[in-house]
């Protein structure tokens, strides 16, 4: 079997931006992820920070091209928004919220309430063993202030990200988060409310990692965990309508995607909720081998991992957590021992589509040319 390699004419066809075409030039169509999969019905999109999109005019048209879901890596989290004490900035989310209008995408919020990617005055207030009421108006003022502003314009919020921390051993397995040593696993309640009340029109999701393999012991008690919680929840009548599955894959770890993930999916279905992948990549950072031969596996992991998850009718959309390698955070946060550039996302440094590009195309139920399939 041979590594993926366009034809060097048609390297330059698939980097014309927007004009990402498959096959052979005679026959060749738009590889276009988001036309493929609204034809099924779903979204397909990225994580963008508005400088990237705004600063770089081929980024920008390929993202136009590829997404019809935009979720702000950081514009929203509360650090960003709430850099001090009753000091807001809302301009780099409200310029993902414009560059989605602009292109016709919808955006999913993340994240309204997390452990991480707090400021510092937020994380000595909750260090200061405040009153539960103290920290109640906290947590709803900053819902209210955030999705309020965007009330009608968010078509899903990640509400709370990664709540469940088995390590933490609490019995119901929830981590034990500033929120919850204030609150109590109420603040769950509390914010899924106070986001319904500040947006009626969003579906409110759980967000977590570490739900994805069948082969990892510790995923499949945090998957038996997380149906427990959103039982509870469910029942409760909190109004939660997604779980959100981050999707962080490894490349360096063999594809294990199998019944165990089918079920856990098939379970979250049954509660009636909607199921999210919504920060999909293939960390790079471990695996050997030359470019093609990682890209060819990463395409197979993203190709594993897709056809296992969209074969769950309640999975709606799929996000990379970046489109190209041109921009992502792993580039700081999982470089490479060896110095070379991290590959996690479908799109290479030049904008054109990678092996994992056709993966996920084909995962949508795109049918694609032999020379596309080659690399299966
Ligand atoms: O914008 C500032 C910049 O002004 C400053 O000079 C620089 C130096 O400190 O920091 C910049 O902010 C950084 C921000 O990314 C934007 O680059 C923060 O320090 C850094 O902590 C932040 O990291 C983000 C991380 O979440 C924490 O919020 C990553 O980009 C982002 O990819 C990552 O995404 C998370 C999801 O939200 C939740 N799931 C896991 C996922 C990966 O860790």
């Amino acid at each position: 079997m041979t590594a993926f390699s366009p034809h060097p004419d048609r390297r330059a066809l698939l980097a014309g931006a927007g004009a990402l075409l498959v096959g052979r030039p005679a026959q060749a169509r738009p590889l276009n992820l988001r036309h493929i999969a609204a034809r099924g019905g779903r979204l397909y999109g990225a994580a963008i920070e508005p400088q990237t999109v705004e600063g770089d005019p081929a980024f920008r048209a390929l993202v136009q091209a590829q997404c019809g879901l935009l979720t702000p890596e950081n514009a929203m989290k509360w650090n960003a928004i709430a850099p001090a004490s009753g000091v807001f900035d809302f301009a780099p989310a409200d310029r993902v919220i414009a560059i989605a209008q602009a292109q016709g995408a919808a955006v999913h919020g993340h994240c309204l309430v997390w452990h991480e990617a707090m400021p510092p005055w937020l994380e000595a207030a909750l260090r200061s063993n405040p009153s539960p009421d103290a920290v109640r108006s906290l947590m709803v003022d900053h819902i209210r202030r955030v999705a309020g502003r965007y009330r009608g314009r968010i078509r899903s919020w990640d509400v709370v990200n990664e709540v469940v921390e088995r390590n933490d051993l609490r019995p119901d397995g929830l981590r034990r988060s500033p929120w919850l040593q204030a609150l109590g696993p109420d603040y769950l309640a509390l914010a899924f409310q106070t986001a319904r009340a500040a947006d009626p029109h969003a579906r409110l999701a759980l967000a977590d990692y570490g739900l994805e393999y069948d082969d990892e012991p510790w995923m499949r008690e945090k998957r038996a965990t997380m149906l427990h919680l959103l039982r509870r929840l469910k029942a409760a009548g909190l109004p939660i309508d997604a779980l959100s599955i981050q999707g962080h894959l490894l490349g360096d770890r063999p594809p294990a995607f199998g019944s165990g993930l089918r079920d856990f999916l098939r379970q979250v279905a049954a509660l009636g909720l909607e199921i999210h992948v919504s920060e999909l990549d293939v960390n790079d950072q471990k695996m050997a081998g030359s470019v093609a031969e990682r890209d060819r596996t990463s395409a197979l992991i993203y190709r594993r991992f897709l056809e296992a998850v969209l074969a769950e009718p309640a999975v709606r959309s799929v996000t990379s957590w970046g489109l190209s390698d041109r921009y992502t955070s792993k580039t700081t946060m999982f470089a490479r021992t060896d110095g070379a550039p991290v590959r996690p996302l479908p799109f290479d440094r030049d904008l054109a589509p990678k092996p994992s590009a056709f993966a996920i195309a084909a995962a949508f139920g795109e049918v694609l040319r032999p020379l596309e399939d080659e690399w299966r």
